[in-house]
């Protein structure tokens, strides 16, 4: 029989529940909870560090082999090698900022207008705000060339891998958390600045795409009209703050600019999107699902424009997920099944680690189309030869690569991200009078989309059956618009003038969107 016992989390102070002979790196992993890893749980690292609160220190023999003294002496501990007894506290720290290249956007058009006053090699900052990860262009202000991009997890996520757990901790804690989480946010845009702008040259202006909650969030504003219904920012307009002129550094004289929410938390990340896919002139009715933890959905006809904000989780990004991971060196970006066997492409060199979200889309259709999964999640061994699954804690796992598997819990997160985003879609469907059939065109924007082929998407059921042709993957489209508000302001001033013009379609509540949502959490 299997005990469920209790953590408390620090500084979120939020109580997790976990079964016996879990390790910590598991429990947190799978509460969404970030530790810094390069090795997925497996103990070859010395990173996913933490502090024991409780109790006497109780180091491992990984502790011995990768802590100093002083850590040991300091209650430091490796979360994977570490099994925590009920009632345990641990404290975590600032996420891992390690920064990742971003792939090159394709098909950036800038307006002719400069901002006012732009000098002759002047650099601006387009970032995208997300509640996972931080991605940040730095651009030539004058022609809009990328020079650097990369991105770095947000470091927020210690209170929660969603909005609402910050919005929580920020409702309950007061005045001093909002304070908290504006400070995390303005550090990671000054962390993200340093990082690109390796010559020190002075950033005038940063234009920051995000969604509503953490727009919130930067300008320190009160959390508790988005927390509760109707949930809304109050921030019905663009904000334009300089927040780091009492710091030294290359954004000192910068003035951080946030176009207007559209509405609930749809905020200006899925406006910046739905601005730079206009750019290309896109035939209507259209749809446009900004994938991420929030993943927002808008849908434009010939005469309208609606947008949601669908509650997917962090598992898209390969969060939450056992052996889950970001995009970045030994992740899993994508799994093909051929003679019997999972085959796997890894980022970089390395062994694979763990996967990323974009490794399970591919998974999952792989599995479906071979019979591996049933429509409800489950995993169908008859049709998987022995190597590729093996019998785990409480159900069947499959076994994608050596010290990487997938199990059922995590094909239920996936699932029901799934669920969430495709019910959003199909709320606004039926708002606006469109036929799934009619759309010309659906839109996957989202970080790591450009690794996602259309066929996944269809296979997985996140979108309604149309022809693969018609689903077009823009990669990072709202930090793409970001970067064409960034440099010119008639992009930002026609960004800023549509947001009024775009119906929000609260979710909650929404007997459409709940049954949707229940018929779809199945593959
Ligand atoms: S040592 Fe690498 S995750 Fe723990």
């Amino acid at each position: 029989m299997i005990h469920t016992r209790n953590i408390v989390v620090l500084p979120a102070e939020v109580e997790v529940a976990f079964n016996e002979g879990q390790n910590l790196f598991q429990i947190l992993n799978r509460a969404g909870f970030p530790l810094a890893h390069d090795c997925a749980g497996k103990g070859i690292c010395g990173k996913c560090k933490f502090r024991l609160h409780s109790g006497l220190p109780r180091p491992s023999a990984v502790d011995l082999e990768f802590l100093t003294k002083q850590e040991i002496d300091d209650q430091i501990h490796l979360a994977c090698a570490f099994k925590p007894d009920d009632g345990d506290i641990v404290e975590l720290f600032s996420g891992d900022l390690k920064a990742t290249p971003q792939d090159e956007v394709i098909g950036l058009t800038f307006p002719v207008d400069r901002w006012p006053g732009v000098e002759t090699s002047e650099l601006a900052l387009a970032i995208d705000l997300g509640t996972t990860n931080v991605v940040g262009y730095l651009l030539d202000a004058n022609n809009g060339a990328i020079i650097n991009a990369i991105s770095i997890p947000n470091s927020q996520s210690m209170y929660g891998s969603d909005v609402m757990s910050r919005l929580a901790y920020a409702s309950h804690k007061g005045r001093e958390a909002v304070l908290n989480l504006q400070r995390l946010a303005l550090n990671d845009i000054e962390r993200l600045a340093m990082a690109l702008n390796t010559n020190k040259i002075p950033i005038r202006r940063v234009v920051g795409v995000m969604n509503s909650a953490m727009a919130t969030f930067v300008i320190a504003s009160n959390p508790d009209d988005l927390g509760r219904h109707p949930c809304e920012s109050g921030i019905d307009g663009p904000v334009s703050q300089k927040p780091f002129n009492n710091k030294k550094g290359v954004l000192e004289k910068a003035e951080l600019i946030i176009p207007p929410v559209i509405g609930g938390y749809v905020g200006s990340d899925a406006l910046s999107a739905l601005y730079a896919v206009l750019e290309s002139n896109p035939p209507a009715p259209f749809a446009l699902l900004d994938i991420g933890t929030n993943t927002e959905v808008l849908l434009v006809t010939d005469n309208a424009k609606a947008a949601c904000s669908a509650p997917a989780g962090p598992s898209f990004e390969g969060y939450g997920i056992s052996h889950g991971m970001r995009a970045v060196d030994g992740a899993i970006e994508r799994v093909t099944i051929s003679g019997g066997a999972f085959s796997c492409q890894v980022i970089g060199k390395s062994a694979p680690k763990g996967i990323a979200g974009s490794g399970l889309f591919s998974l999952f259709a792989e599995l479906i189309r071979a019979g591996g999964l049933d429509k409800f999640g489950s995993i169908v061994p008859e049709n998987l030869s022995p190597e590729m699954y093996r019998s785990g804690e409480k159900s069947l796992e499959l076994v994608i690569a050596p010290g990487v598997t997938v199990d059922g819990v995590d094909i239920q997160q996936f699932m029901v991200a799934k669920a969430a985003t495709r019910a959003g879609l199909e709320t606004l469907l039926d708002h606006l009078g469109v036929k799934p059939e009619q759309l010309r065109k659906i839109y996957f924007a989202g970080a790591f989309v450009q690794r996602v082929e259309p066929q996944d998407l269809l296979a997985i059921g996140l979108t309604p059956d149309v022809e693969s042709s018609r689903i077009c993957n823009v990669g990072n489209a709202a930090c793409a618009g970001s970067a064409m508000m960034a440099v010119s302001r008639e992009a930002f001033v026609t960004a800023c003038s549509m947001a009024g013009k775009i119906e929000h379609l609260p979710l909650s509540g929404n007997a459409y969107f709940n049954m949707s949502f229940q018929d779809h959490v199945r593959f």
